[in-house]
C-alpha cells in the first residue's frame, strides 16, 4: 500500500465515523479537538499524579480564571452594551463579550432578523439547532409556526412596510447545548444586551415570545400561561407575552389563545396608527 492510498483509506474510514454518528443523531461537537478515547490511560486516577496543595502561607496572585471568576458579567454587558450605538456595533459586542460559556458550544452567533423600522419587535428565547446553523433567528420549525401566525394578521419579517413587519431577536444569541433552559446567570448577563438592542430598534410594541422571554425582560416568576395576553412595559414600550410556538406546536388547544393575542395586537397597533 502506497502513501495515497493508506491516507484514502483513513479517509475513508473517518468519513464513515462521522456518517454513523450523523446517522445516530450527533448534532454538535463538545470538545475543540477530537479525542481518541482508545489512547486514554486505563484509569485517569492512577495515570494522573495529583497535583500538590499549594502551600498555605504562600499568597499566589490570581490566574485568568480566577481573575475571570471576580468578574461581574452583568456589569460587564451593561458597560458593553451602553458603547455600542448601533445594530453592527451591538452584534460585534456581544460576539466579543467573553463571559457567557454557551458560546464556546455553538456554531453562530444568532443576532437578528426581519426589518429594523418595524414597529413590533419580537423577543424569542434562544437558538435551536436550525437557527445555530443557519445563524438566523425562528427558522426551524417553531419559527415556521411563528411566521404562519403572523401572516395570519398580515404581518412578516419580510414586510417592507413597517406597520407589517416584524423584527426579531431573542434573549439568547447562542444555542444552548440540547436546548436547554439557560440559566439564571446566563439571562441576567443577556438581559443588558437585548435592552440595548430594544433601544436601537426603538419598536412601538415588544412581543415577549415565551416563558424565558418573559421571565428575563419582566425579571418575573410568574409563568407564561398565566401572564400572556397581559400587556406590560419593558423599556418603558408595551410588551405583550405570548405562548412560544414550540409550546403552540405541543400543545394545539393553546392556539386559540395564542389568536386572542394577535387579535390583540393587531387592535393595538391599530389604535397606535
Ligand atoms: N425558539 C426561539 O425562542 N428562538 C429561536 O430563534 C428559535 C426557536
Amino acid at each position: 500500500m502506497n502513501a495515497w492510498s493508506h491516507w484514502e483509506t483513513d479517509f475513508e474510514i473517518a468519513r464513515a465515523a462521522l456518517a454513523w454518528q450523523a446517522e445516530i443523531g450527533v448534532d454538535e461537537a463538545i470538545c475543540d479537538t477530537p479525542q481518541n478515547r482508545y489512547d486514554l490511560p486505563a484509569s485517569r486516577e492512577s495515570a494522573t499524579p495529583r497535583p500538590a496543595p499549594p502551600a498555605a502561607s504562600a499568597p499566589t496572585a490570581p490566574t485568568a480564571p480566577a481573575q475571570a471568576a471576580t468578574a461581574d458579567p452583568v456589569a460587564e454587558a451593561q458597560a458593553a452594551a451602553a458603547h455600542a450605538h448601533d445594530l453592527p456595533a451591538l452584534c460585534a459586542a456581544l460576539g466579543a463579550f467573553p463571559h457567557c460559556e454557551l458560546r464556546k458550544g455553538a456554531r453562530n452567533l444568532v443576532f437578528a432578523d426581519g426589518q429594523e423600522n418595524a414597529r413590533v419587535m419580537i423577543v424569542g428565547e434562544a437558538p435551536g439547532r436550525e437557527e445555530d446553523l443557519q445563524g438566523k433567528p425562528f427558522v426551524g420549525e417553531a419559527g415556521q409556526m411563528l411566521d404562519r401566525m403572523f401572516a395570519a394578521i398580515a404581518m412578516g419579517r419580510a414586510n417592507p412596510d413597517p406597520a407589517r413587519a416584524l423584527y426579531i431577536t431573542n434573549i439568547l444569541p447562542w444555542r444552548p447545548p440540547q436546548n436547554r433552559d439557560p440559566s439564571p446567570e446566563e439571562r441576567a448577563m443577556m438581559r443588558p444586551f437585548v435592552l440595548r438592542h430594544i433601544e436601537l430598534v426603538a419598536p412601538d410594541i415588544l412581543i415577549l415570545m415565551g416563558r424565558i422571554s418573559a421571565m428575563t425582560m419582566l425579571e418575573t416568576s410568574e409563568g407564561i400561561t398565566r401572564i400572556r395576553g397581559q400587556w406590560r412595559e419593558v423599556a418603558g414600550r408595551p410588551a405583550l407575552p405570548m405562548l412560544h410556538p414550540a409550546y403552540l406546536l405541543r400543545n394545539p388547544a393553546a392556539k386559540r389563545e395564542a389568536w386572542a393575542d394577535l387579535l390583540d395586537l393587531n387592535a393595538r397597533l391599530k389604535a397606535l396608527s
